[in-house]
C-alpha cells in the first residue's frame, strides 16, 4: 500500500463483538493486518458486546479465534500481547442512547491522546433487525457527521428481498452518505475474484474472445461440503438463494460480464457492474422451473463418513422447506452477451468445497480434422479456480505425440501458490484495509444490492408461493438434485466437473495434459 493511502490513526468499532463473525473473521484479519504492519501505531479496536459479557472471557475467545483462523495459525504470546494492547471493550446495550454517549466519549479521548483525527469504522456485525437502532443512535450521537472519517460497514444478508433492502438503504442513508457506507461481500475480497479484473482488463489476449461470438456459455459453481453447522437458525430463514446467489454468485457474474471500465476507480468499476445487473433478463414468473432448480440435502456420505440430512441439523425445522442448493440460468441482455447462458449453482453438502468459473468456448467453425483424429473431443475452456486451488487454467487441443495426427485436450495451468511465493491474504484482510482507506471499489453500492434482489424477485416469490414436495431431494455428498442436470440438459449441455477434481481423477496416461506456467 502506498504511504499516502496509509491511515494515520484508526479506530475500529465492532458492534456484536461477542458474535461468530468477530471471532472467526474480523479479529483474525485485524490481527494479521497488524502483524504484517499494514496498520498505523495509532490503532484501536473497541468491541461492543452485551452488558453481561465478561471482558477476560472475550479476550480469551479472540485469542483462540486468532490461533484457529488467522492465516499464520497459532500466535506467540508476545505478538498476542501487542495486538491485545490495542483492544478494549464497552459492555453495552446497543439500542440505548447512553451506549453511544459513552462511545463518543471514548473516541474523543483517543483523538486527544493521539493528537489526531482518527478514521472511525463502525462495523455492524449484528443481526439485520438491530441495524436500524444502531444507525439511528450513531446519528443521534453525531458520530456519523464527519463524512471524511466516519464509515459504516454492513454485513450480509443485506435485506431479504427488494423491499427490505430498499428500507435498509433508506435507514442507512438517513444518517450516512453513500460514500460512507460499505456493504461487504467477502467474495469480492478473494484474490482470485479480484484477479478476474486483472485477467480481463490487464491483458489483450482474452478481451477479443470475451463475447457471444466465441463463448458458448459460462458456469459459476460455488460448492461447499460443509452443512449448516451451528448456523441452522439463520440459514433456515435464509436459504441458498439469499445466502449465496443474491450476493457472491451474482457478484462473480458481474465481474465476468461487465464492460471494461475506463479506470480502476470505485465508481467506474461499480457503474459497470451495476449495468450487468440491470441487463439481467427478468426470470419469467410463470416458468421459473425452466430457469431455476432448488434442492435440500438428505442424509448421505462425505469422505467416507455418514452425515445427517438438513432437517436433522441443529436449529432447523424438521419439516423445513428451505433450499440448501440452488441452480439458476441467467441471460445478460446486451450486445456482448446476447444468447449466452450463465449457469450458476451453489449448495451445501456437495462432494467438495470448490468454487470455479468456467467459460466454455464455441466449437471451431469448420472441422479440418476427421472425427477419428480426436482422442477426446472436449471443447476449449478457460477456468478461473477460486478456491481451494487459486489459479487460471486454459484447456485447448494439442497434437498428441506420435506419427499420426491424433488430437487431445491439454491443460495449461497457472497456480498462485507456484507463480507467487507470497500467500494470498484472507478476503477480510483486504476488505477491512480498503474500508480504512476509504476505497469502496470492492463493496456493493445501494443500487447494486437492490438490482441483485430485483433479479431474484420472481424466483423468491415463486419458491415461496409453492412449497417443494420432493425435499430432501439430494443425498449429502452428491452434486445436487437430478433436476439440476436437467436444467442444462434441456439446452443440450451439462455441468462441468470442477477442473481441480477432474485433474485429481485424471488417469496417469493423461497426466501429460498438464502444461505448467513457469513463475515470472
Ligand atoms: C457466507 C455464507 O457468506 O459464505 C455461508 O453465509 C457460506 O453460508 C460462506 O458458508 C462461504 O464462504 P467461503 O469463503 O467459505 O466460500
Amino acid at each position: 500500500m502506498a504511504a499516502e493511502n496509509q491511515p494515520q490513526a484508526v479506530v475500529f468499532v465492532i458492534f456484536g463483538a461477542g458474535g461468530d463473525l468477530a471471532w472467526r473473521k474480523l479479529i483474525p484479519a485485524l490481527y494479521q493486518l497488524l502483524a504484517d504492519r499494514w496498520l498505523p501505531e495509532r490503532f484501536a479496536v473497541i468491541g461492543l458486546g452485551h452488558a453481561h459479557a465478561d471482558e477476560a472471557e472475550l479476550r480469551r475467545r479472540f485469542r483462540q479465534g486468532v490461533d484457529q483462523f488467522s492465516r499464520q495459525g497459532p500466535v506467540a504470546d508476545a505478538a498476542w500481547e501487542l495486538f491485545s494492547s490495542h483492544l478494549s471493550f464497552l459492555a453495552a446495550e446497543l439500542d440505548r442512547p447512553q451506549t453511544y454517549t459513552d462511545l463518543a466519549g471514548k473516541l474523543a479521548a483517543l483523538d486527544q491522546e493521539w493528537d489526531a483525527r482518527a478514521q472511525r469504522v463502525f462495523y455492524l456485525a449484528v443481526p439485520p433487525q438491530m441495524i436500524e437502532a444502531i444507525v439511528r443512535e450513531l446519528g443521534r450521537a453525531r458520530l456519523a457527521r464527519d463524512r471524511s472519517r466516519a464509515r459504516v460497514v454492513v454485513e450480509k444478508p443485506f435485506g431479504r428481498d427488494l423491499s427490505s433492502a430498499r428500507a435498509l438503504n433508506r435507514t442507512l442513508t438517513q444518517v450516512f452518505e453513500e460514500s460512507q457506507i460499505f456493504r461487504i461481500d467477502h467474495y469480492l475480497g478473494k484474490e482470485t475474484v479480484q484477479n478476474l479484473l486483472a485477467l480481463r482488463f490487464a491483458n489483450t489476449l482474452f478481451e477479443p474472445l470475451w463475447n457471444r461470438g466465441y463463448i458458448d456459455h459460462v458456469q459459476i459453481t460455488v460448492a461447499e461440503s460443509d452443512g449448516v453447522g451451528t448456523r441452522g437458525h439463520y440459514y433456515d430463514h435464509t436459504g441458498a438463494l439469499r445466502d449465496m446467489v443474491q450476493n457472491h454468485l451474482l457478484q462473480i457474474l458481474c465481474l465476468i460480464a461487465m464492460e471494461p471500465p475506463v479506470s480502476f476507480t470505485p465508481e467506474e468499476v461499480r457503474n459497470k457492474k451495476a449495468e450487468v445487473l440491470r441487463a439481467l433478463r427478468p426470470l419469467p414468473a410463470e416458468q421459473v422451473e425452466r430457469f431455476a432448480v432448488r434442492g435440500q440435502y438428505g442424509a448421505g456420505w462425505l469422505e467416507g463418513e455418514p452425515v445427517a440430512g438438513y432437517r436433522a441439523e441443529p436449529r432447523v425445522a424438521s419439516d423445513s422447506h428451505t433450499e440448501t442448493f440452488a441452480a439458476v440460468k441467467f441471460y445478460v441482455d446486451n450486445w456482448r452477451w446476447q444468447g449466452v447462458p450463465f449457469y450458476l449453482r451453489t449448495g451445501k453438502r456437495l462432494p467438495a468445497r470448490i468454487s470455479e468459473v468456467s467459460l466454455q468456448f464455441k466449437p471451431v467453425p469448420h472441422q479440418t480434422f476427421p472425427p477419428e483424429a480426436f482422442l477426446d473431443p472436449r471443447p476449449n475452456r478457460l477456468i478461473v479456480a477460486i478456491q481451494p486451488e487459486e489459479g487460471i487454467l486454459l484447456r485447448f487441443v494439442s497434437k498428441s505425440p506420435g506419427p499420426a495426427m491424433r488430437l487431445a485436450p491439454v491443460l495449461m495451468q497457472f497456480y498462485y501458490r507456484e507463480a507467487f511465493r507470497t500467500p494470498s491474504p484472507e478476503a477480510y484482510e483486504t476488505l477491512l484495509l480498503d474500508v480504512m482507506r476509504g476505497d469502496a471499489t470492492l463493496f456493493m453500492r445501494a443500487d447494486q444490492a437492490e438490482a441483485a434482489w430485483q433479479a431474484l424477485a420472481p424466483l423468491l416469490e415463486a419458491w415461496e408461493a409453492v412449497k417443494p414436495v420432493d425435499f430432501p431431494n439430494y443425498p449429502a455428498g452428491t452434486w445436487g438434485p437430478e433436476a439440476a442436470e436437467a436444467l442444462l440438459a434441456q439446452d443440450g449441455r451439462s455441468w462441468v466437473m470442477p477442473t481441480f477434481l477432474e485433474c485429481q481423477m485424471c488417469p496417469e496416461e493423461l497426466a501429460l495434459c498438464r502444461v505448467r506456467v513457469a513463475p515470472g
